[in-house]
């Protein structure tokens, strides 16, 4: 049922009185459309990191921050989590509806078909240090795709924009287990089609050629879990970087090439590397309320890992699905008593009655548990946010798939409340 909301706005300021159209979502807040109010009232808005801006319509991902809910399209991510697949996630995102049992089938065999890299790419790989960071060559590898396919790189062919968006899911998984597999100094290992798509991953990071390599399925279908979870998440920052960069109508695999470097980051996607690194490094639970006052300090840049959100404000529907996800594997691995799993149910425990904690209504996220699973699995830290990276590539894709389409997009172009010294002449060396 369409919400009664007025249909302008009033801005005013000194003698000036100015109507905004004001629009309605299927969800969430109610949105005043701002785009005439420098060509009618000669202001800017003033908004750093966007907390109050929408940069563009969208039909794929809704977060309610006070409701701890995350849909995929209409359907909640623990239902999808539990019931669905990533490649079925990766359609339902790209497409817009769950596929029917052909529809799978078809693109599934497109996936797998396209897991192989440009044989030439293995000189790319080799052509890093070895002591490079996974997401250091995964970033450079994804932007050096735009110069091996050159057949998917016309934005405005809608079958090559198909091609490119195939291409990523499938190769992602190829190029970060090929990062890993450069990095620990093992030969690559290539995609084999009998395999799904997170066997196939396991796989290439974890067989060697000297001996045969079989997944274990309770792996597999925890990686495939990891990867739903982490698949969209709206207007985050490396998506909102990939949607800029391809405002300026740069190819896709520049793009996803420009979220992979914004994901990075240890306040984004980096910190289920850093949430690891510091679990370990409290080490055992007695050290827990010591970290605790770190994070409460001002006057020291120590912060939780793994725990706050800007959206969500009362819990990461991810985190609680991720923490169930830990408990199953560690259980069926027989490792339930992890010294890092205690020490971070107990960290949450703490945290989670602590007025600091509470009043500023910081919970776990997603990261606070996904590392401890990735490393029962065998993954080094670093490879932590390259995975994060695949899996985010299905949201990436889709949302720069999205924003092509849209007629209303233009070339991002954000406007700065200017502090710099004003207009002054310029003086010679020889008099300053
Ligand atoms: N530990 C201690 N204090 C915190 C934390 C934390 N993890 N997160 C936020 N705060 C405090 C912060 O100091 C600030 O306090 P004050 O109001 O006194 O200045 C207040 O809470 C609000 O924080 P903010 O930085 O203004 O909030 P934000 O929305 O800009 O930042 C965040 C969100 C995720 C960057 C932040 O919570 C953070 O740095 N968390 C740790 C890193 C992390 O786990 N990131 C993964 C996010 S989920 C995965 C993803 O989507 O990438």
């Amino acid at each position: 049922m369409a919400k009664d909301i007025p249909d302008t706005a009033t801005l005013s300021f000194g003698d000036k009185s100015i109507n905004l159209p004001m629009s309605s979502p299927t969800l969430g807040p109610d949105v005043v459309d701002i785009r005439k109010l420098y060509a009618q009232g000669d202001v800017f808005t003033y908004d750093p990191g966007f907390t109050s801006t929408a940069s563009c319509e969208s039909a794929i991902t809704y977060i309610d921050g006070d409701k701890g809910e995350l849909l995929y399209r209409g359907y909640p991510i623990d239902q999808l989590a539990e019931k669905s697949s990533f490649l079925e996630v990766c359609y339902l995102l790209i497409y817009g509806e769950l596929p029917s049992a052909t529809e799978l089938t078809d693109f599934t065999t497109r996936v797998t078909h396209h897991t192989m890299l440009h044989e030439q790419m293995t000189n790319f790989f080799r052509g890093f240090r070895r002591d490079a960071h996974p997401m250091a060559i995964v970033c450079g590898v994804v932007g050096a795709m735009s110069a091996f396919y050159h057949d998917s790189t016309d934005i405005y062919d809608p079958w090559q924009r198909e091609v490119a968006t195939i291409r990523l899911i499938a190769k992602l998984p190829t190029i970060c287990a090929w990062a890993y597999k450069y990095h620990v100094g093992q030969p690559f290992i290539y995609p084999r089609n009998d395999l799904n798509y997170a066997e196939n991953f396991i796989h290439m990071c974890f067989a060697v050629p000297a001996t045969e390599f079989k997944v274990d399925p309770i792996l597999s279908k925890a990686m495939d879990r990891i990867f739903t979870l982490h698949a969209d998440h709206e207007q985050n920052a490396s998506t909102s970087t990939v949607r800029l960069a391809g405002s300026s109508q740069a190819n896709p695999f520049a793009c996803i090439a420009a979220g992979v470097a914004c994901l990075w980051g240890p306040a984004h996607g980096g910190a289920n590397q850093a949430c690891l690194e510091m679990l370990r490094e409290i080490g055992t639970v007695d050290r827990i309320p010591e970290y605790i006052e770190k994070a409460k300090d001002k006057a020291d840049p120590f912060r939780l890992m793994g725990f706050g959100h800007r959206v969500y404000k009362n819990f990461d529907p991810r985190a609680n699905v991720m923490k169930e996800s830990a408990d199953e594997v560690l259980g069926l691995m027989g490792i339930e008593d992890n010294p890092t799993l205690q020490v971070a149910k107990e960290l949450e425990r703490i945290a989670l009655q602590d007025a600091y904690f509470k009043e500023k209504k910081l919970y776990p996220n997603v990261d606070f548990y996904s590392g401890i699973i990735l490393d029962a699995m065998g993954f080094p830290t670093s490879m932590f946010t390259p995975i994060f990276a695949l899996a985010r590539t299905a949201g990436w894709i889709s949302q720069w798939k999205e924003m092509i389409a849209d007629p209303s997009q233009k070339i991002g172009r954000p406007r700065q409340l200017y502090t710099g010294a004003p207009h002054r002449d310029y003086v010679p060396v020889s008099e300053r």
